[in-house]
């Protein structure tokens, strides 16, 4: 799991670090930089799964840009940006650090350098030994790619091929015939960021029928195709969470959830779900008949139930739609699906009830995403490093402090100081 983003001149960032929970919660006034740091994961997911480093960020036929593509992606006016990131290994005493260095120059965005480090903790000391995997050196006016050197085992720079600086080297080492030690921590990394899965669920896009697929469309408009995909008892099982857990929601109760097949050719599927009020006879209806607000949380729930083991799934305003007094059952189960099927999650909100809702032991998740008083650079703050937090929390809620804006006031003050 990643552990750490640590970005540098991306986009609104200076210099900030991410720590990622199993939970992490994001917050902060509009514009502060929530979406930015997010960005930098699709970034990382795209040109981790292959995508070309400008394509990641301009987009093309297929692939949206990156808001604000080549232009805003440096924070002005830099011209590089660097992403470092820790992740676990393999074993419980090995992390890998991961640093990129990305070169943005008019139409071009390429490796300036790259290094990936495979760190081993002793059983007593604190500071891990290192042992780089691969680095790259500067580009030799000559030669047609970045120098890459790769771990030989023997002492010295290490084994040197050229490679394309347009995409990853992690990406591209995938491919060369390297030592075993330097090909499982590529692997593991890639494999890290390729499960990133920045999810927009949109309602109005899940209302039709879709074909079986194995895999969620990142707007979440297949999950009927998803479902109906699974094997019989899987799907039956997924189901009857999705049904437990949409129960909690609105005030029609719902009986059951369910897809089922359609078309003359039945390679097709379609969401249904049986709903009435106490006392009187229950009925069906389909995903067109759904609300907006079942539909985008039945999707996330599908989501955690669906994506792999190991994955970061991204949401941004996870609660949008939703009733605040439900924020509670929103929380109960990112935790709880999260834990049970080791999936990582990070989301925004703006939502003071759900603030509430994750309550004072979920302080340690919350992160404040704010702007320095004096250089405007976007700052990344765990809640619990706010020294008056002890005191605001005395005062009100987490929902009520956000709402009044008293957490990005004291974080003003103590910028100040
Ligand atoms: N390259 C950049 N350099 C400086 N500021 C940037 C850059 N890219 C975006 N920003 C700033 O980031 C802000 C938007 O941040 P965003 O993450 O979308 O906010 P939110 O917290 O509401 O999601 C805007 O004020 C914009 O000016
Ligand atoms: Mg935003």
């Amino acid at each position: 799991m990643i552990k750490e983003l640590k970005l540098t001149n991306w986009k609104s960032f200076e210099q900030a670090t991410l720590f990622i929970d199993p939970l992490t919660i994001l917050i902060g006034t509009n514009a502060s930089g929530k979406s930015n740091t997010l960005d930098a994961l699709l970034f990382l997911q795209r040109t981790a799964s292959g995508v070309g480093i400008f394509q990641a960020i301009n987009g093309d036929v297929n692939l949206a840009p990156i808001r604000g593509g080549m232009e805003w992606v440096c924070r002005k006016p830099a011209k590089e940006f660097s992403l470092v990131l820790t992740l676990g290994g393999d074993a419980e005493n090995q992390d890998y650090r991961y640093e990129l260095t990305v070169q943005v120059n008019g139409a071009k965005a390429e490796v300036a350098r790259e290094e990936l480090t495979l760190l081993k903790y002793g059983p007593r000391s604190k500071t891990p030994r290192e042992s780089r995997l691969f680095y790259t050196q500067p580009q030799e006016a000559a030669a047609p790619g970045i120098p890459a050197y790769f771990t030989t085992g023997t002492k010295g720079p290490g084994k040197r091929i050229d490679v394309n600086r347009s995409h990853l080297v992690l990406a591209q080492s995938d491919a060369l015939n390297l030592r075993k030690e330097v090909q499982e921590g590529v692997k593991q990394v890639l494999t890290q960021l390729q499960q990133i899965f920045v999810f927009d669920p949109i309602p109005s896009h899940m209302r039709d029928y879709t074909p079986f697929s194995e895999k969620l469309q990142a707007d979440g408009s297949n999950i009927a195709g998803v479902l109906a995909a699974l094997d019989k008892t899987r799907k039956k099982e997924v189901e009857d969470i999705l049904t437990e857990y949409l129960k909690a929601l609105p005030e029609r109760d719902i009986q059951r959830i369910w897809t089922e097949p359609v078309g003359k050719f039945q390679t097709d599927a379609m969401l249904y779900c049986e709903e009435g009020w106490t006392g009187t006879l229950s009925h069906t209806v389909d995903a067109r008949g759904m609300s907006d607000g079942t539909l985008r949380y039945l999707a996330i729930v599908t989501a955690m139930l669906t994506r792999q083991p190991g994955s970061l799934l991204v949401i941004e305003e996870v609660d949008n739609g939703l009733h605040p007094s439900r924020a509670h059952v929103l929380v109960e189960m990112l935790r709880n699906l999260g834990k049970d099927r080791g999936i990582d999650v990070i989301v925004t909100t703006h939502n003071p009830a759900l603030l509430d809702a994750a309550g004072a032991r979920m302080v340690p998740f919350i992160t404040v995403v704010h702007r320095d008083n004096t250089s405007g650079a976007s700052l990344l703050m765990q809640l619990e490093d706010i020294k008056q937090l002890p005191k605001l929390m005395a005062s009100g809620s987490l929902g009520q402090l956000s709402a009044g804006g008293r957490i990005e006031a004291a974080l003003k003050q103590e910028d100040n100081q």
